[in-house]
């Protein structure tokens, strides 16, 4: 199936680096979202990031510009049941999603695929909310979008082939590389990386080390281009614990059980970089741990 519109329902940090990177690859754009701040600021930071491309010599000024004039915004979700390709990217909450999905269900072409870029939720469940689990799949993208290399592809237990390789193009045209993973909770990416995460928590929750040399630790030791705990702040502790409390419930063992001191974070407000607080105070000049 050729696809050639592609619906983004979302504007946020995920939202709008899917829109940059879909409309660079030549795709006509329509983003979404209920707020009319987010769309604006979510074409803010797309001029921003293309211009930082241009910047360093990636991509032309006139592939910038190309790029900005194939995306629309909206703030009615049906507008996008014209869409050949639809990606979710809502707030990492299951009612959320599937309250978003049984709203599109009606306006959608019989063609349409409809997928969801949820980092932890079972792909299979949200498409049983939908009338067409055959043409519903996981398109898992990685923060930030317009630079990193992966798209984990996720099939639900109905997805259909077509569905799949329909995707698959789709990544390839991005020029990223896609990584098939199965339909379990937090798929492959984040099965493995939000433990590390939660277990440099642990270490500083424990006394191990402080925030500064557990992150110098893994970069300089491991050679992680960002410290756990940075990453954390990165992608968001919010974000960090749901998929930690996914692996823990789905998985029903307690080597997954979140940090208590991940929980206190996320419970005071303290987010990460959004919220310019979280295991570093972003408020400043430079970074200054909190801890
Ligand atoms: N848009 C476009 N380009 C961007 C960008 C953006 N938002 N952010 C950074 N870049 C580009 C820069 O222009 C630069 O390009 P060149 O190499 O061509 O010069 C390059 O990325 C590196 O950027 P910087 O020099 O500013 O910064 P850096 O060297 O410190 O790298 C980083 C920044 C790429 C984010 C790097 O620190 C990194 O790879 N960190 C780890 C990120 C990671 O692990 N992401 C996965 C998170 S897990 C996830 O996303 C799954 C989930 O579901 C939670």
């Amino acid at each position: 199936m050729d696809v050639h519109k592609i619906g983004i329902v979302g504007a946020g940090q995920m939202g709008n680096g899917i829109a940059h990177v879909m409309a660079l690859a030549g795709y006509d754009v329509l983003l979404n979202d209920v707020s009319a701040d987010a769309l604006s600021g979510a074409l803010d930071a797309i001029d921003r990031n293309l211009s930082r491309q241009v910047g360093r010599g990636k991509i032309s000024e006139e592939a910038k510009d190309q790029a900005v004039a194939r995306i629309s915004t909206t703030q009615t979700l049906s507008e996008l049941g014209r869409s050949d390709l639809i990606i979710e990217a809502a707030t990492e909450r299951e009612t959320i999603k599937q309250a978003i999905f049984e709203d599109l269900v009606p306006h959608l072409a019989s063609h349409t695929i409809l997928t969801s870029n949820t980092s932890s939720i079972s792909i299979t469940r949200l498409a049983s909310r939908t009338d067409r689990p055959e043409r519903f799949m996981g398109f898992h993208f990685m923060n930030p979008v317009p630079v990193m290399q992966l798209v984990e592809l996720i099939r639900g237990i109905a997805t259909d082939e077509e569905t799949f390789a329909t995707c698959k193009t789709v990544v390839d045209r991005l020029g990223k590389t896609a990584a098939s993973a199965e339909d379990f909770p937090a798929f492959i990416v984040n099965r493995i990386l939000m433990p590390m995460i939660n277990e440099a928590v642990y270490t500083l929750y424990e006394g191990v080390g402080s925030v500064q040399s557990i992150d110098s630790s893994m970069k300089l030791g491991a050679n992680h281009p960002m410290g756990p705990l940075e990453l954390a702040d990165f992608i968001g502790l919010d974000t960090c614990l749901a998929i930690m409390n996914v692996l823990h419930d789905g998985l029903a063992d307690t080597k997954y059980r979140p940090c208590p001191l991940l929980t206190k974070y996320v419970e005071a407000g303290w987010l990460g970089r959004k919220t310019q607080r979280g295991f570093y105070d972003y408020r400043g000049e430079v970074p200054v741990p909190t801890r």
